[in-house]
Order: C-alpha cells, then structure tokens, then sequence
C-alpha cells in the first residue's frame, strides 16, 4: 500500500501570502487583524467559502485611531488599488428607522422613490470587481449606533447574506467580507491606558494591559449586543492600543502619504526631506496614546502639510524643487528652507529622505518613478509675481 505523503495545512497560497504581507506593509502591529482578514482571503481563493452566507463576518473593537478601518481600507489599496474599494456604511447616520430607506431605497410608490438610490445593491457590490477578484468588502461602522430596524438587516446580512431592498429587488452578499466596528469598552479603555503611562516594567505592562483591554472590550461587546448577533460572527478582534514606536513607523508611512500627493495632485510638484529632530518634533506632538494615529495626523497636518500649502499657494516653492524640513528649537516649531538646486531626482538619497521614499513605496506608491513623471520642466515665469522672480534670482 502506498504511504500518505504529509502535509501542512498552515502553508498559505501564494495570493493570499502577498496578501498578507502587504498588508502587513500598510499596517502597523494589529497581527490577529490582519491574519484574520488574510485567512478570510484564503477561504475565498480556495473557493471553500459557505455558500449562503458572506464569505466572513468579523468584529473590529478596541480604541480610536488604533487602525480598524484603515485595514478594510488597505485591503481595499491591495485588492483593488483604491482604498474607497469598500461600501461604508456609517451606522450613526442611521439611527432612526425611517432613514433606512437611505440605504435600501423605498418601496415603489412612496414620495421621493425614484429619488432615493440603495447604498447597497448587486452592482454597487460588483464596482470594484476586477478580472481576478469578485470580492466586496463592506464595512460597518459604530454599530452600537445602529437603530432596531438596521440590525433587523444586518442579522439578515451576517447570517442569509441576502439583503432585500425596498423594491423588493434581493442582493446576494455571499461573495463579501463583511466588517464591524464599534468603540464599545472606549472609556474604560482610556482610563486603563491613562494609568499604565508612567509604569514601568514596559513589556510586563504592555502584556497585562493588552488582555485587559480585549476582556473589557469583548465583555462591553456581549453585555450591548444579543448572542444572536454575537453568533453570527466569526471573528472577533480587539486592536491594540499604538505604542510610541509603533507611531514612530506610522509616521514615516504618512510622510510617504504627503510625499505621494506633492508629487501626483500638489499644484506644484514637490518633495521635502525632513531630518530627524523635525521627525522626533512630529512624533511628541502627535503622540497621545488616547487618540491614538489620528493625533499623529493631526499633527502632520498641523505642522507640515498646511505650511506646504501655504509655500506652494505662495509660491515659495517651484516645480520640483527639494524643501527641507527642520526643527526650529527657538520657535518650538518646524522651519521650511528650500535647497536650491538640488532636487531629489538629482542627488542620492540621505537617510532621511530614503525613510520617507521607502515609506512611500510600502504605502505603495510608485515614488521612484514620480518625480520624472512630475514634469521637471521649468516654470512660466512671467505668470509669477515680481517678489517670486526676484527670490528666484537669488536662488
Ligand atoms: N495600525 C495602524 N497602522 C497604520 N496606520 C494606522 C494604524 N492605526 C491608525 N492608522 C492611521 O490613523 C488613521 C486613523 O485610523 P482608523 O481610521 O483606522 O482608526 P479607527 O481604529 O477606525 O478609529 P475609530 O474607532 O475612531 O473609527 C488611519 O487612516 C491611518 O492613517
Ligand atoms: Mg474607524
């Protein structure tokens, strides 16, 4: 008789190991997110997904800023190339039973029917549909927030993936990943996360937090929602809170974010470099491990993107020009200087400036082959102003 050859079933398949690792690129920490999206993935490419039902349903919990709707946007970037890939549906807008129709469309006959177009249909399902993936994703966010007639739909949705919609026309959402995310446990997580700063042992706390933080997350979870709805889910995952380090690297990712739109839809294309005290300047006035990344964006916004609108807006800035970025330590603030000369294309890359093209690149942006697409072609000079012409001169 013939010996059975072993096998390994913890092996992914290519597709969904690219996928896992691009993901993983585009998200920082959060590895049972991404593994259970990534496993999800698989189930689809193996074609081994329940039929009748969505090919999975997962809960995202955990605190503000701490990547639960970005993964669904990243899968998004990487499946489709486009992280608006994804029918969101805000349950707060949702609230009151009436304005369901926003979202299913109202029944032939009511006032306004013609009017009111689904958020949810087959081919709003089908947008993003490429030649190698038949996947929609949808995302729910804040379904605490959901009104009694929403989760009458949505356990219709987890459970039959059918929705019907108010002309009676039925979408099947078999062939979707079906997201859910609620700050449920937020306040009591705040409070866990306010103690633990100033602690030390760093690691010993950052492990006993973490289990604190899931239990009350998963508890908040099963004391608002009923075990019917808890029983259609597959996955539940509670995000962590970003530890400093961890929005040290989200950092260089959205600098590579802002690089990538100075180069593709800045009025004047542009890239900056900004040394290490500048980085270090953004990361204090971004981290607040309450908000998580998105006081870290708020910040880049603050203190780098609205000055670089303001230097191409006055046009302080030229057509591929290379500004520098620095930390002003007298003004407690970032100062701006552009190189003159000296544009990226035109010199090797300094640490600096290589994190930023790197981050840039894992966001997935094709930044090495952007600034010479940006037309490096010198400006209209007589369109600027005479003081512009004249700081030009100087340069
Ligand atoms: N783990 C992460 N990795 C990479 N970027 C992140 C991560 N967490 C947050 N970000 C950045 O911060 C932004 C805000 O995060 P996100 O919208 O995912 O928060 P959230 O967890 O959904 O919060 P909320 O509960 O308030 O909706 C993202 O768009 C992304 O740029
Ligand atoms: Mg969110």
């Amino acid at each position: 008789m013939p010996v059975a050859a072993p096998l390994d079933p913890t092996i992914r398949g290519p597709e969904s190991r690219v996928f896992e690792n691009l993901l993983a690129q585009k998200i920082v920490g959060q590895h049972e997110a991404i593994a259970a999206v990534a496993d999800l993935f698989q189930l689809y490419e193996a074609g081994l997904a329940a039929p009748g039902r969505p090919v999975g349903n997962l809960l995202f919990l955990g605190p503000t800023g701490s990547g639960k709707t970005r993964v669904v946007e990243a899968a998004a970037e990487i499946l489709f190339g486009d992280s608006r890939a994804v029918i969101k549906v805000d349950c707060a807008e949702f609230q009151h039973s009436h304005e369901i129709a926003k979202l299913v469309g109202s029944p032939p006959g009511y006032l306004g029917h013609r009017e009111t177009h689904p958020l949810i249909t087959q081919e709003a399902l089908a947008r993003y549909h490429t030649e190698r993936v038949k996947l929609s994703l949808l995302l729910f966010d804040e379904i605490e927030k959901a009104s009694d007639a929403l989760w009458q739909l949505l356990l219709g949705i987890l459970d039959k993936a059918t929705l019907t919609l108010g002309d009676n026309r039925r979408v099947d959402l078999s062939d979707s990943l079906i997201f859910l995310t609620s700050n449920l446990g937020s306040a009591e997580i705040d409070g866990m996360i306010q103690k633990r700063l100033g602690f030390a042992p760093r690691n010993e706390a950052t492990s006993v937090l973490d289990r604190k933080i899931e239990s009350a997350a998963v508890e908040a979870a099963r004391r608002k929602f009923s075990p019917e709805f808890m029983n259609r889910i597959d996955k539940v995952v509670v995000f962590r809170p970003l530890l400093p380090e961890q929005l040290e690297r989200i950092l260089d990712l959205e600098l590579g974010v802002v690089q990538h739109r100075l180069l593709q839809t800045a009025r004047t294309r542009c890239t900056f470099h900004l040394d290490s005290q500048a980085r270090g300047f953004l990361l204090r006035e971004g981290t607040d491990l309450r908000y998580g990344a998105r006081h870290l964006k708020r910040a880049i916004d603050r203190h780098l993107v609205c000055p670089l609108a303001n230097l191409i807006a006055s046009e302080q800035v030229a057509q591929s020009d290379l500004v520098s970025v620095e930390y002003d330590e007298r003004g407690g603030r970032l100062a701006f200087a552009r190189e003159p000369g000296k544009p990226l294309m035109r010199r090797s890359a300094s640490d600096g400036e290589a994190a930023t093209l790197f981050a840039a690149s894992l966001a997935g942006f094709p930044v090495a082959a952007a600034p010479a697409a940006a037309s490096c072609a010198p400006r209209d000079r007589r369109s600027l102003p005479e003081s512009t012409r004249a700081r030009r001169r100087d340069r």
